[in-house]
């Protein structure tokens, strides 16, 4: 029977998988995108969906559907097991024993306490007549899992412990927070309280954290209260609705990105269906790298207040920087996208369809403001305006926007470019200096690349190649021998030798793949090999003289200076002629 890792194989398919992370493009029988473990602009990650692998020629990473998952959500294999497993629909007789670690209850946690705030929501008469107010159907307020928590102070808490959590447990969660009173203490109380509750998802829709929205009380806290960051919650990491909303970023190439909860939910009931939140945080590069695997348009709907401005601005920057084609939402003024929804859904659907893009839209903008002030346009558009062109990374794009200011500024395209050189110099030195992830370029030497290669191309089986094994064998590093015995006996290999070669033969498919004449490839990496191995056989020769002659110990000089000049003289015969056999 097969093991539930090979029937999840089976029945997950592998470009299906990845393809609900990463935007991906064909490649051959492969496929191929941007690698989302280290910083690129051209894909040097692939994927074989015939041999179930992938891998990253750039950083170097690779495997299987577990191992992806696990990296990318950045959870360990039996976690990874248990994901897949039930989206593959595969039931897992015994639970792993390490499964019942904390993140495991910790998630558990969250999913009972959501479907108690879902109930308590579901007897309060007021709270959902106010949802229904703002305009939320029946259908959205449960299927987005809205709730309610009452008002008091230990409702969440008397509800956990009689479901057997501890209240450390909940602490960790961030639910309930541990009374500071001296009098009180080891008492836990409600964090959430009087709160109509959103429930926020992890990419793979498991509840992590949750955002209340104070509902009919007086309260010094905030209109909205957050869960705090958790060992579930990376507030760096998590948008809100990106879980619902990841299928249309990818389909769309594009997403738009609102600042309530409220403008998410009404856009999606609305049917704009590509639309996340930041949800109480402030937007970072973490959030845009996520939503740079499946998109490269960004709409930003930020409301048209002047109290956010310089979150805006930021956000802005952000954008621009992380490579987005970035478009602006005007939202009709004195709105939210989800009071616009709310009077008049078209008039969303047209507000986003009328995007424009940044540099058109701040331009714009200022044409209004100074219909007869040409001197002040100027001066404001050198200022707000410039900035954004110079922080594009198109020399096109940056060319095309200089255009378009020449003429709504009417001036002549050279002084602004003057001013856009200041403006970049200007970027580089005290400019947002993020980078969304780490270089991670690893450097193989080139003995092992060859000794690599060819084993990769061995793997193929081509008939057009008849190679001579022993001599093979003879020419390779310790290193790397056991996996060609592997290969050359072509036995059932171990799990880690398997892996390998299957990343090998990947990597051969691309190489190779379409080359007629892969026998004179294979030779020439072969003679490379040979040469390659004699300088590392030279160096140790003149490593052992070069001890000897400190030792001072020397009868056994005469010994390695013949052999150093043996090898030297067969490594010479080869340079004169790479094809020469020895
Ligand atoms: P808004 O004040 O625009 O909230 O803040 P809203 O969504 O329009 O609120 P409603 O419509 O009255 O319900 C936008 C977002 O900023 C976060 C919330 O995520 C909110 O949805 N926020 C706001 C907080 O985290 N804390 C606050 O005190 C206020
Ligand atoms: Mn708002």
């Amino acid at each position: 029977m097969a093991s539930p890792i090979e029937e999840i194989k089976k029945r997950i398919d592998i470009v299906d998988l990845l393809g609900s992370y990463l935007r991906l493009s064909k490649a051959g029988v492969n496929y191929k995108a941007v690698c989302p473990f280290h910083n690129e602009k051209t894909p040097s990650f692939y994927i074989s969906p015939a041999r179930e692998i992938w891998h990253c020629f750039g950083c170097n990473a690779g495997g299987d559907i577990f191992r992806f998952v696990s990296m990318i959500e950045g959870i360990e294999f039996p976690e990874a097991l248990e994901l897949l497993a039930q989206r593959a629909g595969v039931i897992l007789k015994r639970e792993d024993p390490r499964l019942s670690n904390e993140r495991k209850r910790l998630l558990n946690l969250m999913q009972d306490a959501a479907l108690y705030y879902e109930e308590q929501l579901h007897v309060n008469n007021p709270v959902k007549k106010y949802l229904k107010e703002r305009g939320l159907k029946d259908e959205s307020i449960k299927s987005f899992k809205l709730g309610f928590a009452p008002d008091g102070w230990e409702n969440l808490v008397s509800f956990l412990a009689k479901k057997g959590y501890k209240m450390e447990e909940a602490e960790k969660a961030g639910l309930v927070i541990k009374s500071t009173n001296p009098e009180k203490r080891n008492k836990y109380y409600d964090r959430f309280r009087s709160r109509i509750i959103f429930p926020v998802s992890d990419p793979s829709g498991r509840i992590v954290g949750f955002s209340g929205r104070i509902f009919n009380k007086e309260t010094n806290e905030g209109k909205y209260i957050n869960s705090p960051q958790t060992i579930l919650y990376d507030k760096s990491k998590i948008l809100y609705l990106w879980d619902r909303a990841k299928n249309s970023v990818r389909k769309e190439n594009s997403c738009i990105l609102v600042e309530g909860q409220m403008d998410a939910i009404m856009s999606h009931q609305a049917g704009v269906t590509n639309v996340v939140a930041t949800s109480g945080t402030a937007l970072g590069v973490g959030h845009l790298a996520l939503i740079k695997r499946l998109a490269t348009g960004l709409l930003l709907a930020f409301d048209a207040d002047v109290a956010g401005e310089t979150a805006h601005k930021r956000a802005h920057d952000l954008s621009i920087d992380a490579g987005f084609n970035v478009n602006i939402v005007e939202v009709p003024s004195g709105k939210d996208p989800a009071e616009t929804i709310r009077a008049d859904a078209t008039l969303w659907l047209e507000a986003v369809k009328n995007a424009k893009p940044i540099v058109a839209f701040f331009l714009e903008g200022l044409k209004k403001k100074f219909p007869d002030d040409i001197h002040k346009l100027r001066r404001e558009a050198q200022v707000t305006v410039l900035p954004y062109i110079a922080r594009l990374g198109d020399e096109i794009e940056k060319a095309h926007w200089i255009q378009e200011t020449s003429k709504i500024l009417e001036i002549k395209e050279e002084p602004l470019w003057a001013e856009l050189k200041k403006a970049i110099s200007k970027n580089r030195s005290g400019g947002i200096q993020e980078k969304g992830s780490i270089e991670a370029r690893v450097v193989r030497p080139r003995r092992g690349l060859l000794e690599e290669r060819i084993m990769g191309i061995l793997s193929l089986n081509d008939e057009k190649l008849s190679p001579d094994f022993k001599e093979i064998q003879d020419l390779f590093s310790d290193q790397n021998l056991p996996f060609l015995n592997a290969i050359i006996s072509g036995g059932k290999p171990s799990k880690e030798v398997e892996t390998k070669i299957g990343k090998l033969i990947l990597e051969a498919e691309l190489l190779y793949g379409d080359k007629k004449n892969l026998n004179e490839e294979f030779q020439n990496l072969l003679s490379e090999l040979e040469r390659e191995a004699l300088k590392s056989k030279l160096e140790l020769i003149s490593n052992n003289i070069r001890k000897i002659e400190l030792s001072g110990e020397k009868s056994k000089l005469g010994e390695y200076v013949s052999q150093f000049q043996e090898v030297s003289k067969k490594l010479n015969s080869l340079w004169q002629d790479p094809k020469q056999k020895k």
